[in-house]
């Protein structure tokens, strides 16, 4: 784990829409690049940073998207009224920010695994499209599903891996199949040995009520997205209950087995 300042490379606004998500508006997906060395060499898919966003109290959590030499990328959606994510998508090129990472535990693959489906709800793609990248250069094949509001949320296709298989699903049917993420998985679940999902926590719970069905019994890793204190397990703000008792988010996840998560117990 390192504390860095980390100098901003570049930001990008990705095209699309604003739209309302979980009661609130977001108001556009930004894409940060980072140069910090240190955590670019270390981080894992599936691991995250903490940064520190301005006057807010608490820093912020944020999946590494991907790693590109000395670089870390962060994709993030900008909340109206967000007080961390307005002031990190403010930034400009040559900025100094204060970046704590990698964190937690990330993804890992089965060694007999050779077919890896990804399943992203929204901006679930973050970590998704590092663990795509990884499992590409290790010569895994890769089929990624992704869903959104309506096209302006899917992913430009030109920043994933030429190499891998995808298919989207958005809820207004303006691009891919009309409706959620979690409707294409009948149509990909033979071929695949495991599979991997970052999204809503609904939509993990109706992925674990229906993994015998849905999923076929397949071995299921999710990241989870909790709201987090301090993000490096001293405050117990982002417990959870599991099978093997209380964890917490930050340190023994946020990747956690989908069966293992007690979801009738987190109030969803
Ligand atoms: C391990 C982890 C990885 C994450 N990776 C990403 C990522 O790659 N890209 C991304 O866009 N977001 C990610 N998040 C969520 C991100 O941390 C929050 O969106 C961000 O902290 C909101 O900050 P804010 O001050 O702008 O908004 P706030 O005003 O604090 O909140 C805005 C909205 O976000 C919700 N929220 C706040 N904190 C979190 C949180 N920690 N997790 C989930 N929802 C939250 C609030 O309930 C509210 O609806 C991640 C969260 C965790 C725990
Ligand atoms: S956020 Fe503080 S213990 Fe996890």
């Amino acid at each position: 784990m390192n504390q860095v300042k980390a100098t901003v490379v570049a930001t990008t606004v990705l095209p699309g829409s604003r739209y309302r998500s979980q009661g609130r508006t977001i108001s556009h997906i930004s894409l940060l690049l980072l140069k910090c060395p240190e955590i670019a060499r270390e981080a894992k898919p599936g691991q995250f940073v903490t940064i520190k966003c301005g006057e807010t109290l608490l820093p912020r959590p944020f999946s590494v998207h991907w790693v590109q030499g000395d670089n870390i990328a962060i994709l993030f959606s900008v909340w109206e009224g967000g007080q961390g994510t307005t002031w990190l998508a403010s930034r400009k090129a040559k900025d100094k920010i204060d970046v704590l990472g990698p964190l937690g535990n990330g993804f890992s693959i089965m060694p007999e695994a050779k077919n890896l489906l990804l399943i992203a709800g929204g901006i679930g793609i973050a970590p998704l499209a590092f663990l795509a990248q990884k499992a590409i250069e290790n010569n895994y094949r890769v089929t990624l599903l992704e869903g959104g509001h309506s096209s302006g949320q899917v992913y430009p296709k030109n920043l994933l891996p030429p190499v891998i298989n995808t298919a989207v699903a958005t809820e207004n049917g303006s691009a891919g199949k009309k409706g959620r993420v979690t409707d294409l998985i009948p149509e990909y679940i033979n071929g695949a040995d495991q599979i991997f999902s970052c999204g809503p926590m609904s939509m993990y719970k109706d992925m674990c009520r229906q993994s015998g069905t849905l999923l076929k019994g397949k071995p299921t890793q999710v990241s989870l997205e909790v709201v987090m204190g301090c993000g490096r397990g001293i405050c117990y703000g982002c417990t959870v209950k599991t099978k093997q008792g209380l964890k917490e988010v930050c340190t023994d996840g946020p990747v956690f087995e989908l069966n293992d998560v007690l979801w009738d117990e987190l109030g969803l």
